[in-house]
């Protein structure tokens, strides 16, 4: 039986008005880590949050802080990040002109190293570099948004990201994000998915945050018992 999978809120679709209260809802229905995605007005059209939130979000909750860089550059901002109390740093495959480098600063403040791909970046990008990879943040909608549809198509690459990292002997995590709602989540863990990112399907679920973790936790479930 494979290990339990972990689900990782994203705040993104969180009420900012009362930002505390709804990461300690979530951490109360059993969240793993939380999720905050960072974006810079470049690498993706919109600014969202940035080492303020993530200082804040660590007053309010011990949960691992699981950082999504979606900026260009992000070598300049990674110590900032890490002061901030982010546990683990994503930094995007397309956005680093060095990855290699990227990672291993990461790995150097004390961080686990995230390293992240966008839907139509194959898995051919990243092999050389496997071996530098904590986690591999899959993206399953094209970053930006939260509220996306799962892109389908990215299912043969999470398994083929799994192959490669068992053939290196590699422990690295693969975390799916985007579009990952009780439907989605047991395709990409059937695929070698271990970590699911979920904005919408925790914070915009009809009956609210508990609700929300409960459907994406028995449909892990459900799949881990077959
Ligand atoms: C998208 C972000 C995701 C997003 C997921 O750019 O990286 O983490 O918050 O949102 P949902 O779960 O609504 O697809
Ligand atoms: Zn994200």
């Amino acid at each position: 039986m494979a290990a339990q999978p972990l689900i990782a809120p994203s705040i993104l679709s969180a009420d900012f008005t009362r930002l505390g209260q709804q990461i300690a809802e979530a951490e109360q229905a059993g969240a793993d880590w939380i999720h905050i995605d960072v974006m810079d007005g470049h690498f993706v059209p919109p600014i969202t949050m940035g080492q303020v939130v993530v200082a804040a979000c660590r007053k309010a909750t011990d949960l691992p802080l699981d950082v999504h860089l979606m900026v260009e550059n992000p070598d300049g901002m990674l110590q900032s990040f890490a002061d901030a109390g982010a546990d683990h740093i994503h930094v995007h495959v397309e956005a680093s002109p060095d990855i290699e480098n990227s990672l291993k600063a990461i790995q150097k403040l004390g961080c686990k190293a995230g390293l992240a791909l966008n839907p139509d970046t194959p898995a051919s990008a990243v092999q050389a570099v496997l071996h530098l990879a904590d986690v591999l943040l899959v993206m399953s909608v094209h970053p930006g948004y939260a509220g996306q549809a799962f892109i389908h198509q990215v299912l043969p690459k999470i398994s083929q990201l799994r192959s490669a990292l068992d053939g290196n002997g590699s422990h690295a995590l693969i975390e799916i994000d985007g579009g990952v709602d009780a439907t989605t989540l047991p395709l990409a863990l059937e695929a070698g998915g271990q970590v699911f990112v979920a904005a919408s399907a925790v914070y915009r679920h009809p009956q609210g945050v508990a609700a929300g973790m409960q459907a994406l936790r028995s449909a892990s479930l459900q799949v881990i018992k077959r």
